[in-house]
């Protein structure tokens, strides 16, 4: 049966993807993508489905209580699939209070919003909400991960917001009984992604022959899950993960930082013909990040024995599409580090 789904934070890197998907295979609902541009949200994203008749685009902040009520209410949105937010760590410890407003503020008005206007008719109804794994805090190098009972101890105002937010996305299903589902997933690398984060930034740098700063000795350990088998997996819990649960999305992938930068490193040279290594001299260790939590680790078994999703991508074909799809995006890139890009990056890397 056909569904109105809003989709918040589809010009983002992973709401992009899911916008893609969702309106290439489900050409009878209607999509509808909110985003209100943020220096994140890039309607060139999407330029490949833009003009498909199941898709739209609402220029709109979360924040806005009553127009988030009239978006849902005159679109009978059924579905919400919520990944709007402010997603950078290095930025929540610059300037915590947008990362309150938008992702903690911002869900509420979401969440009140969906529960006026479906006044208790929750049937059919699901509000889905994409969080992440950094909400756990942080692991040893003891072969432990997070589960979804792992108690939440965040540690970055990043981390602090997405926490707050899924307690009030749980504290509306308990007390309101509003159908939710939310999902914990880890670092996603792939086309479209800011390049602020690890992965695209340090492609960029590479290209631009610019310093590769390797917070702290470069230890910290990530668990990276190609974007693409992200949307897939809510694809498969929006249609069926159960109302009231959660769900851990992980690619059981981890990589210690200065292991995967050598990676990138030697695919980036592969590609632009340069000699093997020749852009390891660009590494350059930098003060470590404030709280850096040391290793995320996901367990994601009960998506797989539950649901039956598992990543379909090894991760050495992941990182060479992606450093093919930025390589030959270089547009796409000069696009988007235009504008403020280079006072933040003076700011982030040169103070
Ligand atoms: P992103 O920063 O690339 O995109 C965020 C999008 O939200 C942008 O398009 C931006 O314009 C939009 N936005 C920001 N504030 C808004 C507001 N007030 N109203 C409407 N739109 C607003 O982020 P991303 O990496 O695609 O992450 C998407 C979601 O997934 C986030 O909720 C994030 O916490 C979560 N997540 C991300 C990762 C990851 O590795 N990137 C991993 C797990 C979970
Ligand atoms: P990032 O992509 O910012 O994701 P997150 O902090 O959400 O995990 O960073 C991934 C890892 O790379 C993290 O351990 C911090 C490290 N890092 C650097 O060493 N240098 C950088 O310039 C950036 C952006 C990240």
């Amino acid at each position: 049966m056909g569904k109105n789904i809003l989709i918040t934070g589809g010009a983002g890197f992973i709401g992009s993807h899911v916008v893609r998907l969702f309106v290439n295979k489900y050409p009878d609902y209607k999509i509808y993508n909110l985003d209100k541009l943020t220096y994140a949200g890039n309607l060139t994203n999407l330029t490949d489905i833009e003009n498909c008749p199941n898709y739209n685009f609402i220029k709109a902040d979360i924040c806005d209580f009553d127009l988030m009520k009239k978006i849902i209410e005159e679109n009978n949105i059924n579905g919400i699939l919520h990944l709007a937010a402010e997603s950078h760590v290095d930025r929540s410890i610059k300037d915590p209070f947008v990362f309150a407003q938008t992702n903690v503020m911002g869900t509420l008005s979401l969440l009140q919003a969906a529960k006026e206007v479906w006044d208790g008719n929750f049937e059919d109804k699901l509000f889905y909400h994409i969080s992440t794994d950094e909400v756990y805090g942080t692991l040893e190098f003891d072969g432990t991960f997070f589960t979804e009972d792992t108690k939440y101890d965040p540690h970055s105002p990043y981390s602090a917001s997405k926490a707050s937010s899924d307690h009030f996305v749980r504290a509306y299903h308990d007390t309101y009984g509003l159908p939710v589902i939310v999902t914990n997933c880890s670092n996603n690398y792939g086309p479209y992604q800011f390049p602020e984060k690890l992965i695209p930034l340090f492609i960029n740098n590479i290209i631009h022959k610019r310093p590769l700063p390797v917070y702290g000795k470069g230890e910290n350990v990530r668990d990276w899950l190609y974007v693409v088998d992200h949307a897939r997996a809510i694809d498969i819990i929006f249609h069926k993960g159960r109302q009231g649960d959660t769900y851990n999305i992980g690619g059981f992938n981890e990589w210690k930082n200065i292991d995967l930068i050598k990676v990138i490193i030697k695919t980036v040279d592969a590609y632009l013909g340069n000699p093997e290594g020749a852009s390891e001299s660009l590494i350059t260790y930098v003060t470590d990040r404030a709280g850096h939590d040391l290793r995320y680790a996901i367990d994601s078994s009960k998506l797989k024995n539950e649901l039956g999703w598992e990543p379909s991508l090894q991760f050495e074909e992941g990182i060479a599409k992606t450093v093919k799809w930025y390589l030959e995006n270089q547009e796409w890139l000069d696009n988007v580090t235009s504008g403020d890009y280079e006072k933040y990056y003076e700011k982030m890397y040169r103070n």
